[in-house]
């Protein structure tokens, strides 16, 4: 969604700015904008642009220099889509321009306050109300000014705020949207998220949510909305600039789902004691005592996070025999759940930054609920709230649609069902046979990779389709939502996914020619349930694509997955899916990695 990024030095600062915004366009936007200072004068040069920032690079006109600035990238919530509604926003006189990442609740109070006292609106936006809030403040230094500003506000802000009389410095403000400085040589950054500072420095510090920075262009402090000095120490980003590259493929998404085999070696890595026959999870922050009081498990997320979650319950009541369920974090959030002191709640999240699901970890934390977090970016918003977790380690992901960091999140979970499983009833015998499986899995997501030609010629077969049906059993079953949600994402294709069990319940009435069925079919204890439903399909004339470890006499066609330890079989049956989606979605000519009306991360409600 939203994007920020600033810089404050000696460089030329507009093509900096624009190369960041670039950077961030793949969290979704509908418009941009950007504002330098004159080096000479001080005075603010605002240029702003409704689409793409591309749209934005032509605007800005040849002598647009300055060496401090702040750009934005805006993902619509109060006004549409425009120029006007594109930050940053100015005040009358031009003294004050801000970016902002978040809503202001109370904007329309604010706003008519501000309209009665004369203040005339140039947009429809939320934000403005701040820029005029901090324009009429009257106090003696910006950070007072945005401080005394920020107070009147109630919503959240990730927020970059120059002026035009101090222009020196730019402040900035966070309160549930990232907001991280960049530390470079005699020159500083910020940005609402690292891939926007990565190629230019690693050294970063990441703002807690009430924190305040000021940054110059050779040195910056932070301190607290009520003034309180902190301490900062920077940290290492890990993921390097050219992890953010296309590294030769068409797109971000192909690039990622042929990362897979290295995204789960990734993950494993420094993990398994074969000693033991368990795992270790460092970050987990729950002794073996407290792990054996847990009573139940419950799992939220949001979208494919959701569907990882669903693979994750299985595993941990296969594995270690705790109840465990997961649920949309969206949905939890809302219904005033009862918090169980014996249940431990895990937050899923790729970003780390997603509001439904930070959201669902506030509350929980405020009911005095243990969270641990499984999340793919270190140091985001949900890792930083949980009392613990699991990092996933998929490195940065940039398509929007979720695919290597969904494998690496549910194997994250494995090592997590695994850990527990060993310390409460899971056998030596079953631990060595997971951890024997879980090693074999870069290999086998590799060999699933080398028949990408064979999926591309069937998903060609499939795209003329207008709605396609996915089903799956018991652990086959969060695959099928999974496929099912990113045909629709990246294709437009109508999907529905059913448990298989479920067919004869109603879905059977849709069935004929016209509608396709993707099924789950692994050799397991299931494999004769899941043939009588292709019975089913067949018997109503409708097309089959099973994937399943061995040739489906009933399908049409089958996908033959390399098998694994039946619990760790979800994993790979997802593979050849995200495949079939891309080449369905390619063979339709979709802009693959930034499906419409879709953002990588959704940071508001
Ligand atoms: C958005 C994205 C989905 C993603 C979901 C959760 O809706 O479009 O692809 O699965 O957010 O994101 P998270 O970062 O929390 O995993």
């Amino acid at each position: 969604m939203c994007g920020i990024v600033g810089y404050i030095g000696k460089r030329d600062v507009a093509p900096l700015l624009l190369e960041g915004l670039q950077r961030l366009e793949y969290r979704g936007y509908d418009s941009a904008g950007v504002v330098v200072s004159s080096p000479k004068s001080g005075g603010l040069k605002m240029v702003k642009a409704k689409g793409r920032v591309r749209d934005l690079e032509a605007r800005v006109p040849k002598r647009f220099t300055g060496t401090t600035g702040i750009a934005h990238t805006r993902w619509a919530t109060h006004g549409a889509p425009s120029d006007e509604n594109a930050h940053p926003h100015m005040d009358a006189d031009g003294k004050v321009a801000i970016v902002h990442n978040g809503i202001i609740d109370n904007a329309s109070d604010l706003r008519a306050k501000l309209t009665a006292e004369g203040v005339e609106f140039l947009s429809e936006t939320d934000t403005e109300v701040l820029t005029h809030l901090i324009a009429r403040n009257d106090a003696d230094t910006l950070e007072e000014k945005v401080r005394q500003s920020l107070k009147q506000i109630e919503g959240t802000y990730g927020v970059a705020v120059m002026h035009a009389d101090f222009n020196d410095r730019i402040v900035v403000a966070r309160n549930g949207s990232p907001v991280v400085l960049g530390i470079g040589e005699k020159e500083m950054f910020v940005a609402s998220d690292v891939a926007a500072l990565v190629s230019h420095t690693r050294q970063v510090v990441t703002l807690d949510d009430g924190e305040m920075a000021t940054i110059k262009a050779d040195d910056f402090r932070t301190y607290t909305t009520s003034g309180t000095r902190t301490t900062a120490e920077p940290t290492t980003v890990e993921w390097e600039a050219e992890s953010y590259d296309m590294g030769g493929h068409d797109t971000y998404m192909h690039k990622e789902i042929s990362e897979q085999p290295d995204a789960v070696d990734r993950v494993l890595r420094g993990r398994i004691d074969d000693r033991f026959s368990t795992v270790h999870l460092g970050g987990l922050n729950l002794d073996a005592r407290e792990a054996r009081t847990i009573r139940r498990i419950k799992i939220l997320g949001c979208g494919t996070s959701y569907h990882a979650g669903l693979i994750g319950a299985g595993l941990i009541e296969s594995l270690a025999r705790i109840p465990a369920d997961a649920e949309p974090a969206s949905e939890f959030r809302y219904r005033n759940p009862v918090v169980d002191p014996d249940t431990l709640y895990i937050a899923v999240s790729q970003s780390g930054e997603t509001y439904d699901v930070l959201a669902a970890v506030q509350e929980l934390k405020r009911k005095g609920a243990r969270v641990l977090g499984v999340v793919n970016v270190v140091g985001s918003a949900i890792a930083r709230e949980a009392d613990g977790g699991v990092y996933v380690h998929a490195g940065p992901e940039v398509c929007v649609v979720s695919t290597k960091c969904f494998t690496n999140t549910v194997v994250a979970f494995a090592l997590l069902a695994l850990h527990l499983g060993r310390i409460r009833d899971l056998s030596v015998s079953d631990g060595k046979r997971i951890i024997e499986g879980l090693r074999k899995l870069p290999e086998q997501i590799s060999e699933i990779l080398e028949t990408e030609g064979d999926i591309k010629k069937l998903a060609e077969q499939y795209a003329e389709a207008k709605s396609m049906m996915f089903i799956g059993r018991v652990r086959g079953y969060p695959v099928a939502l999974e496929a099912s949600l990113k045909l629709k994402e990246i294709s437009y294709i109508h999907a529905e996914a059913y448990p298989a069990s479920e067919l004869k319940h109603g879905p059977l009435a849709l069935i004929e020619p016209a509608l396709p069925t993707v099924a789950i079919v692994p050799d397991d204890d299931l494999l004769e349930k899941n043939r009588a439903a292709l019975e089913e399909i067949k018997a109503r004339s409708g097309r089959i694509l099973a994937v399943a470890h061995q040739e489906q006499e009933k399908a049409d066609h089958t996908v033959l997955v390399p098998k694994n330890e039946p619990e760790l079989d979800p994993i790979l049956m997802g593979i050849p899916l995200q495949l079939l989606a891309y080449h369905t979605a390619l063979s339709l000519g979709r802009d693959i990695d930034k499906p419409r009306n879709l953002a990588k991360s959704v940071t508001v409600e």
